[in-house]
């Protein structure tokens, strides 16, 4: 006897490219399972990154989610709709800015 296959939930979009997912899985898991193993580099070298320990703790999966910087894809549920964006870390992040008066 086999499990049943989990159902599909929705579509969110990676770089402007559609990306389906099942229930209950992250935005790391659904860019896996559409094929895409990279989705930032690092900051000196450009190397890609994607998944790496999957359980939220090395911060190698960071991705922009629904313009929001720096989201663990790894931790981070799939929702329909949702647009993802690869990282780049050499972008500056933008700092809240203080009112000196
Ligand atoms: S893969 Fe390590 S934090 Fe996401």
């Amino acid at each position: 006897m086999t499990a049943p296959e989990p159902v599909r939930a929705g579509e969110l979009t990676f770089d402007g490219r559609p990306v389906p997912f099942r229930e209950g899985q992250t935005v790391g898991a659904a860019l896996t399972g559409a094929g895409i193993s990279s989705w930032r580099t690092t900051r000196g070298a450009r190397e890609p990154r994607g998944l790496f320990c999957g359980i939220g703790v090395c911060y190698d999966c960071i991705v922009t989610v629904d313009g929001l910087r720096s989201r663990r894809a790894c931790v981070t549920p799939a929702h329909d709709g949702q647009i993802v964006q690869s990282d780049d870390p050499a972008a500056p992040l933008p700092l809240p800015r203080r009112s000196d008066g």
